[in-house]
């Protein structure tokens, strides 16, 4: 303070700081004898300093509010930065996957961990279109999870967002429109997301994330959410139009086969003569017909070893099924059949099997086949025995027994081999394509059963299923 007085004093004496008389005009301000010559422009000095730090004050907080602002914005982009980047990974990762189930699994996983929440779920539409299923779940219990399907018909809020509706509830209480609302509190659910999983206009599923906080999901986890959702949905269409693909050309291939074979025995009849003489020219052009046909047979198997692989590669969600629903259709249409071919047909199943982990498709396909195998081999005036039921804990037992030609011991072992037809039977029936058990096998492969084969020339045959129910 001191050496700023001198400095003023020297400055003013040298006629340098000429402030007094452009600021001091008024008497009042003129300077009294009283103080010395140096304190006017102390008092300015003194003015100029304070203005000045107040103005460095002010200068100095705003920058820190700036800064601060700055450094919120700067972690703002770095979170999302961060989202982005997992959300990549979590697309590249879905774009490799073969397998329906593990898509959905990393979908799931995921998204819960990206979104920072408790758990996340992917429920996916019946074919009845009235039910959703859990495909996936993350970080939900299995008591959560064992209430099975919900029927959309009776949780508005799952019937919306099948609609179409975004559904966020910041606090789930006892006004909302839940089936279990205990359930969902006693598992320590707060708040939640729920988006329909849509392709263009097909909407197939539900994605849901799950929090343990009260309103942690605001409008831009929304959008987000929507994002990796979207992502999700075409990731799964895609993989099980795949699937659908391939089924369809496993069963066109095997339905195609037989009216193949139908016409080439046919012709077979007219190129042997039992229809009456042909002449050369006839003959020739028959036998080119039947090159022709041999060539589509073979086109036909190249298919369905296509089918075969892709099936592979794109393997059927798997779901808890009720056998007992799967099987009730079967029986009325068995029985008929049975009647049809002046056969009994008895069917012992059990009340209320535990479901088993399977896909309803593969079941039907399951059943379906050895029915009507046993049908179609047991001459007329036999019988046929369809029994379901529980074994041990654990298992789940299902068995087809006829009266009918049998299998020979020698032939057992090539039964489930493509195309294999036993000479018996194709003098019983003549169409076949010798896949029906093929598909069986390959279905038990999946589903983790075994079969077992029982028979006897002429006495009758046992098909034994075993598949394994979750106790
Ligand atoms: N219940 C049965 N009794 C006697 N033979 C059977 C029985 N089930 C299957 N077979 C034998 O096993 C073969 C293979 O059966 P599979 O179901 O695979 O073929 P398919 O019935 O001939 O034709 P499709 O592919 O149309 O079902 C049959 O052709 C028949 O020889
Ligand atoms: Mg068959």
């Amino acid at each position: 303070m001191r050496l700023a007085l001198g400095a003023l004093t020297v400055l003013e004496n040298a006629k340098i700081l000429t402030l007094q008389p452009i600021l001091f005009q008024n008497p009042r301000f003129l300077p009294s004898r009283e103080y010395p010559d140096v304190l006017v422009p102390f008092l300015v000095c003194t003015a100029v300093i304070m203005i000045s730090a107040f103005l460095i004050t002010t200068v100095k907080i705003s920058l820190r509010v700036r800064a601060r602002e700055l450094l919120r914005v700067s972690q703002e982009l770095e979170a999302s930065n961060a989202k982005l980047n997992a959300l990549h990974a979590m697309v590249k990762e879905m774009a490799l996957k073969t397998d329906l189930q593990e898509l959905m699994d990393a979908a799931v996983r995921s998204a819960a961990k990206i979104m920072g929440v408790k758990a996340c779920s992917i429920k996916l539409l019946e074919d009845d279109q009235n039910s959703l299923r859990f495909a996936s779940t993350y970080g939900l219990s299995e008591d959560y999870l064992s209430k099975g399907t919900i029927d959309i018909r009776k949780s508005p809020i799952n019937r919306k967002i099948i609609q179409g509706s975004r559904y966020v509830i910041g606090q789930i209480d006892a006004k909302d429109y839940f089936a279990y609302p205990e359930d969902i509190r006693k598992e320590g659910i707060a708040s939640m997301l729920c988006l329909p999983l849509r392709v263009e206009k097909k909407i197939f599923g539900i994605f849901c994330v799950y929090s343990r906080e009260p309103y942690q999901l605001g409008e831009a986890d929304v959008d987000f959410f929507s994002l990796m959702t979207d992502f999700s949905a075409l990731a799964i269409e895609n993989l099980r139009s795949e699937l659908t693909k391939s089924w369809f050309m496993m069963k066109a291939a095997h339905q195609l086969r037989a009216p193949l074979g139908a016409i080439y025995s046919m012709l077979k009849m007219v190129t042997d003569g039992y229809l009456g003489v042909i002449n050369a020219k006839q003959e020739e052009t028959i036998r080119r017909c039947q090159k022709r046909i041999e060539m589509l047979g073979n086109l036909i198997k190249d298919l369905l070893r296509l089918g075969e692989k892709r099936s592979e590669a794109a393997k059927p969600v798997l779901y808890p099924v009720s056998l007992n629903k799967v099987m009730m259709p079967l029986v009325d249409l068995y029985q008929t059949q049975a009647l049809e071919h002046g056969l009994e047909i008895k069917f012992d199943i059990q009340d209320n099997i535990p479901p088993i982990l399977a896909n309803n498709r593969l079941i039907d396909d399951l059943f379906t086949n050895l029915i009507s195998n046993a049908i179609k081999y047991t001459p007329r005036g036999g019988r046929v025995d369809v029994t379901l039921a529980g074994e041990g804990p654990g298992w789940v037992r299902f068995e087809v027994s006829d009266t009918g030609i049998g299998i020979a011991a020698e032939d057992k072992s090539r039964l489930f081999t493509e195309f294999f037809r036993t000479e018996n039977a194709k003098k019983l029936v003549e169409e076949g394509t010798g896949l029906g058990l093929v598909i069986v096998k390959e279905i038990l492969e999946r589903l983790g059963g075994t079969i077992q084969v029982q028979s006897k020339i002429g006495s009758g045959s046992q098909f034994t299923c075993r598949l394994p129910s979750p106790s």
